[in-house]
């Protein structure tokens, strides 16, 4: 992904502590791959019924511009959400950015293990912009056997 993405392992992908240093040095950069991401990110939004949701988990939050979006223009006024990230960095980036909304926002620091620090069946929308693809073959198929425990099963 352009200028902001760091280089891989030799497995094919960022193990966390690797992650987590490189984009602990990207921080708020991230923000500017948002022109190139947006269309795709949109479509996200409509395919994953966002309007719709409850409370939703996001992996790898990065500076918090999808949260901050979905907070302000797309969730219902009582979804919940929770981003996590590897990078202290775009943690507290994240954290900052969703400051107008406390009581329905979460940001939570990562260390790479699994499973991931949240209840089962916590949420109704698991969502991850531009992370799966960074991530070693087997660890991000972890991290997908996790997101079905997290993902609550709501009849429509
Ligand atoms: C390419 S950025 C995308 C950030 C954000 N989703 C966006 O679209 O702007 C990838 C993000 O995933 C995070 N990340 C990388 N590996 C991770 C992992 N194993 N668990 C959680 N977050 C991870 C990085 O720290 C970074 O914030």
């Amino acid at each position: 992904m352009g200028a902001a993405r760091p280089g891989r392992s030799a497995e094919g992908g960022l193990a966390p502590a690797m992650a987590a240093r490189a984009y602990d040095r990207i921080g708020r950069l991230q923000d500017t791959q948002a022109p190139i991401e947006r269309a795709a990110v949109e479509r996200m939004v409509v395919a994953g019924r966002l309007r719709d949701a409850r409370a939703i988990f996001e992996l790898g939050c990065g500076t918090g511009a999808l949260a901050r979006r979905l907070l302000s223009d797309v969730l219902p006024d009582t979804a919940t959400y929770v981003g996590a990230d590897v990078s202290p960095r775009m943690v507290a980036l994240a954290r900052r950015r969703l400051e107008p909304w406390p009581q329905r926002s979460r940001v939570v620091h990562l260390d790479g293990t699994l499973p991931l620090p949240v209840p089962d069946g916590c949420a109704d929308r698991f969502v991850a912009a531009y992370v799966l693809d960074l991530l070693e073959p087997a660890y991000a198929r972890s991290v997908l056997r996790d997101a079905h425990r997290v993902l609550a099963w709501t009849p429509t």
